[in-house]
């Protein structure tokens, strides 16, 4: 559990948890709106090394952001507007995920059938102010002694 007390603090944990992934690796964000996912997103786009801006898509499901340093892409999914199973298929996306770390979006319960290994990352917000609580928890072989 880690208290966050700045969207500024919030991109700085994202660049340290990229530290922890991989390709192929899949990371669930949970959270209310305005949690603060998308910021998370960002700071694990700066660790990662990938192109921006990572930006919060409002028609476009998923991008895909390349390596700017020979590493995995990320694939930044949105699911709130998705209903049901998120299929790989559905994304329709320009990249594997064997070959990138993919991070989604309000991707609770509809996620499962992408991988049987997942890093589940989960903001709360407090009464008021800019203070956020994330929490991790790994599913999973990938998983296991890793958080
Ligand atoms: N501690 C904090 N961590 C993250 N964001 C913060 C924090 N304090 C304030 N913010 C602000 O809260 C907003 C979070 O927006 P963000 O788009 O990241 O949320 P989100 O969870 O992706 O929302 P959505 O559900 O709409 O996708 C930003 O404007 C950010 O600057
Ligand atoms: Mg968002």
């Amino acid at each position: 559990m880690k208290v966050v007390a700045t969207a500024e603090e919030m991109r700085e944990l994202g660049a340290e948890l990229a530290g922890l992934l991989r390709a192929g690796d899949l990371a669930v964000l949970s959270g209310p709106l305005g949690a603060g996912k998308t910021t998370l997103v960002q700071g694990l786009a700066d660790g990662l090394k990938v192109r921006g801006p990572i930006t919060s898509p409002t028609f476009v499901i998923a991008r895909v952001h390349p390596s700017l340093a020979g590493g995995p892409a990320l694939v930044h999914v949105d699911a709130y507007r998705l209903g049901g199973d998120l299929e790989v298929d559905d994304l329709d996306l320009d990249a594997s995920l064997e070959e990138s770390v993919t991070v989604v979006e309000w991707g609770e319960g509809l996620v499962e059938g992408l991988a049987d290994d997942r890093l589940e990352i989960s903001i709360e917000r407090g009464e008021s102010g800019e203070e956020r609580t994330v929490r991790l928890r790994g599913v999973g072989a990938r998983w296991e002694g890793v958080v």
